[in-house]
Order: structure tokens, then C-alpha cells, then sequence
């Protein structure tokens, strides 16, 4: 008979090596947003160059929106939870961001767009997340990938939790999100009270956990750290993510990515290598050339 329990040992779960809460900042047009990565606590974790979460029933948080506004050398990828977003590009793009759809956009060499609320009441909540391009990558071509609600994969995991894939795999669900250098793992997961689950999360990937609603213990057992909603742990070296929710239940985003370990010249929305690279960016999208 075979032993499960030797089985399980051989896993090396990774630890919630720190854990930080956002900070709340506004950006676009007066937007009040949660900036979880890209804050004092926790500047990057290389490829996630920022994460901002949203979520304001209050019009006057949100409705402003991001009007016209450049990027250039990433990928912003945004999951609106609940509300509409409408998406316009430079290009003569277009697109309605309805509640469980993804957004993923390559900027690349250029792209000048707006995101704007396409609602005047009721809830807006979501993410933002930014993910670096490597140096090979910063000028392709602008690429879109809008990924609707029933695209994305449900995997009914053991113990009641479900697991909504939007990139990389998950037992046998693949995310519809093209590969890509960064091998972005992006897991949506709901456990339900007292629940557990687990997650292969590659050995060497940078890897994060989000408590985006309920209470759970992250890490190995005995040496898991609890974790309210609003933290984010920034987990340590293995080759497995373990969770077990709280008496509430819990919701949590799981990212991993490959670490580019490229030199990172920030400038507002241009991420590229070098100060050369940034200067080139502010010219050509004031020269009008994205
Ligand atoms: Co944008």
C-alpha cells in the first residue's frame, strides 16, 4: 500500500517569510486605492512591480477613473470583482470589464489608454496588479488579452475549497493567459470555514498569498502565521502554498512569477532597464509616438 504520509513529507512548503498590509493612496483621476505592492513596506517582488486593490461603494472614491494615461515595458493585469470598467486605447481598443473578468495587457513599446467607471452607484472592487516585462520584451507590440468571466477555469478542489485559475495550472486547469517569460501563477481561491488547501508554487518562483476576505494560516504547520483580510505574505522557499482558513472562511489571491533579476528604471508608468531607456519613453509619448 503506499504511504501517503511519506508522499506528503517530501513537499517543502513555504513559510509566510513576512507579512504586510497596504497603504492607502489614490492615483488616476482621485481614485482611493490599497497599494499592497510598490509601498515602503514591500517596494517589488520581482516580476510584481505593483498591486493595488480597490473597493469603495462610495461613487466619489471611484468614479473618476483613470482617464488617458501612457505605459510603457510591462503587463498590467486588472480583476474586477464586482462593478464595470471600460477600457478605451489609443489604438481604437475597447473593452467592457464586467464583475470575475480579467484584463491582461502587454503596454510593451506604448500604449495610451483610460480606464474609467461604467457605473455612477453601487460597489467597484478589484485588483491592479503590474508585472514586468523582460528586457527582450519591454518594446513588442501592445497586446491585449480580455479574459470573460466564463473563460476562467473552477477547479472543485478537495474539502469544499474552489480554486478559479487565471494563469498557470492548477491540478488539471490551465488559465487562459498565454505563457510568458514571467510563468505568472495567478490562483483566486475560496476555502470554506476551517478548511484546508494546498498548491504546487514551482520552486524558485517569487511567490505571494492575499487574505482579500476571512482569516487563514499560511505555511508549514507549526510554523504557520495567521493572516487577516488586508495582509499579504510574502512567502519564503519551497515547492508548496498551505493554507487553513479561520472559522469565517477565506478568500485569497495566490501569485507566483520567475524573477527577471534585470535592472529596474521606474519612472510613473514607464518601467524599463536603464535612465536612458526612461528619458527615450518620456520623449516618444511626448512626441506622441506610443
Ligand atoms: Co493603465
Amino acid at each position: 500500500m503506499p504511504d501517503a504520509t511519506a508522499e506528503h513529507s517530501d513537499e517543502r512548503i513555504r513559510a509566510a517569510e513576512r507579512v504586510v498590509i497596504g497603504q492607502p493612496t489614490s492615483d488616476g483621476a482621485g481614485v482611493k486605492l490599497t497599494r499592497l505592492i510598490g509601498t515602503a513596506a514591500l517596494p517589488d517582488l520581482d516580476p510584481f512591480l505593483m498591486l493595488d486593490e480597490f473597493r469603495s461603494d462610495d461613487p466619489k472614491a471611484y468614479i473618476a477613473g483613470f482617464p488617458d494615461h501612457p505605459h510603457r515595458g510591462f503587463e498590467t493585469v486588472t480583476y474586477v470583482l464586482a462593478g464595470r470598467l471600460r477600457h478605451r486605447d489609443n489604438k481604437g481598443n475597447s473593452g467592457l470589464l464586467e464583475a470575475g473578468s480579467v484584463q491582461w495587457m502587454t503596454a510593451g513599446r506604448g500604449i495610451v489608454h483610460s480606464e474609467m467607471p461604467e457605473q455612477e452607484q453601487g460597489l467597484m472592487a478589484g485588483f491592479q496588479l503590474w508585472i514586468n516585462l523582460p528586457a527582450r520584451d519591454k518594446m513588442t507590440a501592445p497586446a491585449y488579452q480580455d479574459i470573460a468571466p466564463d473563460k476562467l477555469p473552477v477547479v472543485a478542489a478537495e474539502g469544499g475549497v474552489t480554486v478559479k485559475v487565471i494563469a498557470g495550472a492548477f491540478a488539471e486547469a490551465r488559465g487562459p493567459v498565454a505563457p510568458r517569460a514571467t510563468e505568472p501563477l495567478f490562483l483566486d481561491v475560496a476555502i470554506p470555514a476551517s478548511g484546508a488547501f494546498t498548491a504546487a508554487v514551482e520552486e524558485g518562483l517569487n511567490a505571494f498569498a492575499y487574505l482579500r476576505e476571512g482569516s487563514a494560516e499560511i505555511g508549514p504547520e507549526g510554523a504557520a502565521r495567521a493572516l487577516r483580510r488586508g495582509q499579504l505574505a510574502v512567502l519564503g522557499a519551497g515547492d508548496h502554498f498551505a493554507a487553513r482558513a479561520g472559522a469565517e472562511g477565506a478568500r485569497l489571491l495566490l501569485l507566483a512569477g520567475r524573477p527577471l533579476r534585470e535592472p529596474v528604471a521606474k519612472y510613473g508608468p514607464f518601467v524599463m532597464n536603464s535612465q536612458a531607456e526612461l528619458y527615450e519613453a518620456v520623449a516618444d509619448f511626448q512626441a506622441g509616438r506610443f
